[in-house]
């Protein structure tokens, strides 16, 4: 391919011309739809004086042009692969154009597309361009009408954002008139159109208006919407109260598609959602996704305003919507369900991804200074980075002077196209602190590592804690500057918490640290004795922290902190220290016995415990993780160290974790917070005992997987019989029962799929080429390509990094396929790849060689930008 285009965030300018009125017209035919557009558009008076006007268009038909009812000639203008360009246009012109589009033959789900004989859009980033011709650039907001058009009785629903106008038949054609009051900008808009049936609730607002909430399935799974409703008017409840914000069209729609690129979208007023997002029913949903279901409806409904009210001014500023949006989701969560158990997964999220993603070749700012497809950048820096980022505002700011901030920022740019910088300076403003050193959060890319040291003068009473901060290089930022990090401690004695005394002031038994130089040491006067400092409580900075612990202080700490991070993060420093001791041939003693004692005390204790955190705590680090402490790792020595410290935690606490088994039997039962609680450590004691090889342990993962009463049991219990090699016998049984009995359902098949994809033994390579044939896939379901090819490549390390490197050709070989029905898709699986770097010889050279080989095909622009980033020599 030709080398595509680098968009830089230095080169922005305002649009030349703004479009103040958008109508469009959608006649859906069977094999075909007609687009004709009125767009009302004047030059921009904040933008110097042109007359050539160029609109962005791909993949379009043009049937007609015209400026001001005259038809424009082919001299007017001129047709590109991606723009159209009319010359010479007035200052102010209605222009109409008529497109052709097929919305059949589009398998990239981008534009107008069709799912299971559903027309649906999907406009963000730069959708809608493959829709009609148009200023596709979120800085150019309008009012948009829209009317659908189709053969009556075609379609039960013809939907588009906003209020529905009218709704009548004419000469066998029926015609829906929608009208958004509210300006946007193209990426929001939205339309769908098919046989749907609904479920339809209402909620008031805080000002006392009703609003008509409505959830749209196909038949087959209407009876899946009920927690999606509940979870929305949590969410509307939640935004009024903690941000003060009231919904504020008359009607709030959610639809629920099979094929979808990712989670969901927030159209206004009209909101698309992948159906593994939105669909949930205690039989055939588990209850981790029972909480995903809520966290994306929120998310999305929340964008109302963190995203569409007040909107991103370019594509660069995408954190702005996204990181903001994702921590208000999360505490959403956090105020809906287990407070620690929200953050250890947030904070492990980021770990096993987000620090990985910062450290490999497509590392970015949070706000990046350039892409070549911006698709590439809906990551996990843009997200869950992000969020972070606005968590430390929140905590540096404390709740009072952050609402205050957000008031301000919602009002004042109400309605506007705004930058990341535009939200800080709300806060900056509320709150009269200094975040000039703040904003390099923004900036800079790569992980912070913190090394932090310490030590004792009893003679003083002095506890001094040395820091010092180090970003590493990432490709194109060389060099990085001292960030200003946030570090929340505690300091524990014998007794329990210090007080903290620094410079003559008690800042009580926990406070946050400015950590703003390259290196500082702090003074904690009074200290009675050395203690054990607990860091980074709450996760309270997106950062890694080294400090040189004892095995007694992280003891104590697993045993007693306050903080269910700390707790959960000194388990993993424990666990993490094992591996490496195996990994380098140097196993100690004294180290596992440190583990195991502390995990049997936390067992032995668990009726006492948060059970969810609990089952936190009893979690390994990911291979990935531990991959990321390496230089070079080595994949085949990090899962063997991690499979057998996983054995040999079972044999020794197995007492402890049976009794837990069977105590919880009878707390399993509902959806209640604790009911999830106990699942989840239950389960996790079956996944222990199902790494020994006894009859009775297959029986008992039997036992549930037949008797169970939800999703959550079933599918632990079948998990732990596939991915266990001595229960291959029960293990088909029951693979072939679990198909027998949710043939018909999607979401369950994935599962089924997904169970097989990530089995740690035997030829599993094997078993996905076979899956890939099965008659439940469908190559062109992102969902069905998630649960097998990305589960396989992102949660299948130890059959991933094979030695023969079969399973990397194997993955390249799929992309290359997938690139040309799905970029976006193909762009996203090649992640495991682009880390090849990271891995000893042969296993990096030959993920490079698989890199190489994918980059003989044509390729999208997606696909060329991370496979050509992540080739680059460092
Ligand atoms: N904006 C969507 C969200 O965060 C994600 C999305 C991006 C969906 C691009 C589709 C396409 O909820
Ligand atoms: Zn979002």
């Amino acid at each position: 391919m030709s080398t595509p285009s680098i968009t830089r965030l230095a080169d922005y300018r305002a649009p030349e011309f703004l479009i103040e009125k958008t109508y469009l017209s959608f006649d859906l035919n069977e094999a075909y739809t007609d687009v004709s557009s009125k767009l009302s558009i004047v030059s921009n008076p904040q933008s110097g004086k042109t007359s050539d006007l160029f609109l962005h268009g791909e993949q379009l038909e043009l049937l007609s042009l015209a400026i001001n009812d005259q038809p424009l000639s082919s001299a007017d203008y001129q047709i590109s692969r991606e723009v159209l360009t009319i010359y010479n246009v007035p200052e102010q012109f209605v222009l109409h154009c008529k497109t052709r589009i097929y919305p059949d033959k589009n398998t990239a789900l981008e534009g107008l597309y069709r799912s299971s004989g559903m027309y649906c859009t999907q406009c963000e980033a730069e959708g809608f361009r493959k829709i009609t011709y148009y200023l596709d650039r979120p800085d150019v907001m309008s009012e948009f009408e829209t009317v659908i058009i189709a053969d009556d009785n075609a379609f039960s629903v013809m939907l588009s954002n906003g209020n529905c106008l009218s709704d009548s038949v004419v000469d066998g054609k029926r015609i829906v008139h929608w009208h958004d009051p509210f300006k946007k900008p193209s990426y929001l808009f939205a339309l769908v159109a098919g046989n749907l049936d609904c479920l339809e609730d209402s909620f008031i607002t805080q000002s006392g208006r009703n609003v008509l909430l409505q959830i749209y399935t196909e038949a087959k799974d209407s009876d899946k919407c009920d927690f999606a409703m509940q979870s929305l008017k949590k969410a509307m409840r939640w935004d009024e109260e903690v941000y003060g914000r009231e919904y504020d069209l008359d009607r709030f729609m959610i639809v629920a598609v099979d094929d979808f690129n990712m989670g969901a979208m927030e159209n206004k007023g009209l909101n698309i959602f992948n159906t593994s997002c939105v669909l949930a029913h205690p039989k055939s949903t588990t209850d981790a996704a029972f909480q995903r279901v809520e966290s994306v409806v929120a998310h999305e409904y929340f964008h109302n305003w963190s995203g569409n009210r007040v909107t991103c001014r370019d594509w660069f500023q995408l954190s702005l919507k996204e990181g903001l949006t994702v921590y208000r989701d999360e505490e959403f969560s956090a105020d809906m369900n287990s407070r620690a158990v929200k953050r250890i997964d947030g904070a492990s999220f980021m770990r096993n991804v987000q620090f990985v993603e910062d450290a490999g070749p497509m590392a970015h700012p949070v706000r990046p200074d350039s892409y070549l497809e911006i698709s590439n950048f809906y990551t996990m820096t843009i997200y869950e980075k992000g969020a972070e980022v606005v968590r430390m505002l929140a905590n540096i700011l404390g709740p009072e002077n952050y609402r205050k901030g957000t008031d301000l920022y919602f009002e004042r740019f109400d309605g506007q196209a705004v930058t990341c910088d535009d939200f800080v300076a709300c806060m900056e403003e509320t709150s009269g602190k200094d975040l000039h050193q703040f904003r390099l959060w923004y900036s800079q890319a790569g992980t912070p590592q913190l090394h932090i040291s310490d030590s004792y003068d009893a003679e003083r009473q002095q506890y001094h804690l040395h820091v010092r901060q180090h970003t590493p290089e990432t490709p194109g930022q060389p060099l990085k500057q001292a960030l200003h990090i946030p570090l929340k401690i505690t300091l524990y004695g014998e007794q329990g918490a210090q007080d903290l005394i620094i410079e003559g002031k008690n800042y009580g038994e926990e406070t946050v640290l400015d950590i703003c130089r390259e290196q500082q040491t702090i003074v904690f006067d009074n200290i009675t004795e050395k203690p054990s400092p607990s860091l980074l409580r709450e996760f309270s900075a997106p950062v890694k922290v080294d400090y040189d612990y004892q095995l007694q202080q992280l003891q104590q700490l697993i045993l007693l902190d306050s903080d269910g991070f700390c707790r959960w993060d000194a388990v993993q420093n424990l666990m993490g220290r094992v591996l490496h001791e195996a990994i380098e041939g140097d196993s100690k003693e004294p180290t596992q016995d440190a583990l195991i004692q502390s995990l049997k005390r936390l067992l032995q204790n668990f009726s006492a415990m948060d059970m969810g955190l609990l089952a936190c705590l009893l979690d390994l680090p990911s291979e990935h993780y531990v991959a990321s402490r390496y230089e070079k790792a080595d994949p085949a020595a990090i899962s063997q160290a991690r499979t057998h410290l996983q054995h040999q935690l079972a044999l020794a606490l197995e007492p402890e974790l049976l009794a837990c088994y069977q105590a919880l039997a009878g707390e399993v039962a509902g959806l209640s917070a604790e009911a999830m609680a106990a699942r989840s450590l239950r389960n996790r004691a079956l996944g222990y005992l199902m790494c020994i090889d006894k009859a009775i342990y297959r029986g008992l993962a039997e036992q549930q997987f037949f008797h169970a009463e939800n999703m959550t049991d079933q599918f632990a219990a079948l998990k732990a019989m596939v991915h266990a090699e001595h229960a291959h016998i029960e293990a088909q049984h029951a693979l072939q029962a679990f198909y027998q009995q949710w043939q018909n359902d999607a979401l369950v098949v994935n599962m089924w799929l997904q169970v097989q994809a990530t089995k740690p033994w035997g030829d599993v390579l094997r078993d996905v080429r076979a899956l890939l044939e099965h008659p439940a896939f469908d190559k062109r379901n992102p969902n069905k390509l998630r649960a097998v090819i990305a589960a396989f490549a992102n949660q299948n390390f130890s059959q991933f990094h094979q030695l023969s490197g079969e399973a990397y050709q194997f993955l390249a070989e799929q992309i290359a396929d997938i690139d040309q029905r799905n970029p976006q898709i193909a762009a996203r699986l090649l992640t495991p790849l682009t880390h090849w770097h990271q891995f000893i010889a042969p296993y990096g050279q030959l993920m490079k060689a698989a890199l190489d080989s994918l980059s003989q095909h044509e390729l999208s622009k997606d696909v060329y930008e991370v496979l050509s980033k992540s080739l680059v020599e460092s």
